[in-house]
């Protein structure tokens, strides 16, 4: 996916982009978020999983750090943010997800250090002065491998 910049002015337009590229995403996608505490990364997963038709709330599975959900494709959400080491990721599972057809999201991907396949969808969340703003720039050049 070639880099795409886009700015959200509310909730819904962030879930809005999320739904958007969902359709977009391979068998085994791995996205990996990037961007500051409320930044909207998991308002971003809400939208993917709304695309996929999944019913459940959306939380930041900061404490048990991986949440699965089955919609028409499986989604499974991680929160790197508690990580201690960047090699806890294989305890997860994270190879066995991305070996599958569902979709896989990261948040706080920046923690797995360079472990991340390379084809990995970079996507970061910016803050911006205007209330309710944010930036949201898939695959920037500076995560690309
Ligand atoms: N344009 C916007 N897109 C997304 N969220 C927004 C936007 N404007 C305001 N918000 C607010 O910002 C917050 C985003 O919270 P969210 O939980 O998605 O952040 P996060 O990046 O997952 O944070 P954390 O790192 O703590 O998990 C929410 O309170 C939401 O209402
Ligand atoms: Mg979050």
């Amino acid at each position: 996916m070639n880099t795409q910049i886009t700015i959200s002015d509310s909730v819904e337009s962030t879930q809005a982009l999320a739904e958007n590229i969902t359709p977009m995403l391979p068998p085994g996608a791995l996205l990996a978020l990037h961007g500051d505490l409320g930044s909207g990364k998991t308002c971003f997963v809400t939208g993917i999983a709304r695309a996929l038709g999944i019913q459940d709330p959306i939380t930041s599975p900061t404490f048990t750090m991986i949440n699965e959900y089955m919609g028409s494709r499986q989604l499974c959400h991680m929160d790197l943010y508690r990580i201690a080491d960047p090699d806890e990721l294989f305890s997860l599972g994270l190879e066995d997800y991305i070996d599958g057809d569902g979709i896989t999201i990261m948040e706080w991907a920046e923690r797995a250090g360079d472990l991340l396949p390379e084809d990995t969808i970079h996507i970061l969340f910016e803050v911006l002065d205007t209330p309710d703003t944010r930036r949201i720039t898939i695959n920037p050049q500076e995560t690309q491998q």
